[in-house]
């Protein structure tokens, strides 16, 4: 439909995962992109199947979200080559630990990579979206920024920085013309969480915890990314959408108050 024909579009993260799946999103769309990551491989594959999925243009930077310098540096380099409208602030790491065990090293490490990475990439591109009062910014929060999870005292701890972040960036330059919004996934099947999780404890955590029955996918989420960037979403800034299946909606019923209550099918 080439909604975003014209568009430049810079994903951090983009070279696996959900990054790439709103890479692709935007480029089957007709976006100019630009992806960011630290994997060079990766990056290299994920510009080859983005480059066939229909975008005006991909370009691709080796880019460490906490290298400061790097970051201001390629942001400049790729708003040089067009104006960026869409910042897709998606790169981040999660491992599982203990909250006892957890090192100084591990917990900087995520905030780092997660909170500071973020806020890098977002000041570098909202310094070249303010002074042309327009811009989106959409940044990757998490279910787990809202809800604690055990073993993630660090992820949950930066996603709940995220969130605050994304309310106090979209109340100070609203009047710049720039939207900001982040977007809080549920336990979704990527690369990501299958290195942590195996089969036995994602069919555990769904049976518990997902009243849709399923893991989410890198596509249940793409769309909605799709819409909080387009002018649909005009008027909608400083806010969290949670995409999750339906857990943080309350307490999943078990199969006894199903049978009982439930739907007769
Ligand atoms: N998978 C889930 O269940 C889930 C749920 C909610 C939110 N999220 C968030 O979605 C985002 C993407 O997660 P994913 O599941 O696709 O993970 P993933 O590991 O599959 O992809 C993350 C990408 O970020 C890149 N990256 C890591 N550190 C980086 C750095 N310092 N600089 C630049 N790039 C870096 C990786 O190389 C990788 O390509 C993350 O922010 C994650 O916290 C994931």
């Amino acid at each position: 439909m080439n909604r975003f024909a014209g568009k430049h579009v810079l994903v951090t993260g983009g070279a696996r995962g959900v990054g790439l799946g709103i890479a692709l999103a935007f480029g089957r769309e007709g976006a100019r992109l630009t992806l960011f990551d630290v994997h060079e491989e990766n990056l290299d594959a994920a510009r080859a199947s983005v480059a066939t999925s229909g975008a005006e243009e991909v370009v691709t930077a080796l880019v460490d979200v906490t290298d400061r310098a790097r970051v201001f540096a390629e942001v400049e380099a790729a708003d040089t080559r067009a104006p960026l409208d869409v910042l897709v602030n998606n790169a981040g790491i999660a491992e599982e630990e203990g909250f006892l065990d957890v090192s100084e090293e591990s917990w900087k490490h995520i905030l780092d990579v997660n909170l500071t990475g973020m806020f890098h990439v977002a000041q570098a591109a909202c310094r070249h979206m303010a002074p042309r009062r327009r811009g989106v910014v959409l940044n990757m929060a998490s279910k787990n920024g809202l809800d604690g999870e055990v073993g993630y005292a660090h992820y949950n701890a930066s996603k709940g920085g995220v969130v605050m972040l994304t309310k106090t960036m979209a109340l100070e330059l609203a009047h710049a013309g720039i939207r900001v919004n982040a977007v809080a996934p549920g336990y979704l099947q990527t690369p990501m969480s299958m290195e942590i999780d195996n089969p036995e404890f994602v069919r555990d955590f769904v049976d518990r915890y997902i009243p849709a029955g399923r893991p989410g996918t890198v596509e249940d989420v793409t769309g909605l990314f799709l819409f909080l960037a387009s002018d649909e979403a005009m008027w909608t800034t400083g806010q969290v959408f949670v995409i999750d299946g339906g857990q943080l909606a309350g307490q999943k019923p078990g199969k006894d108050l199903l049978d009982r209550l439930g739907p007769r099918t």
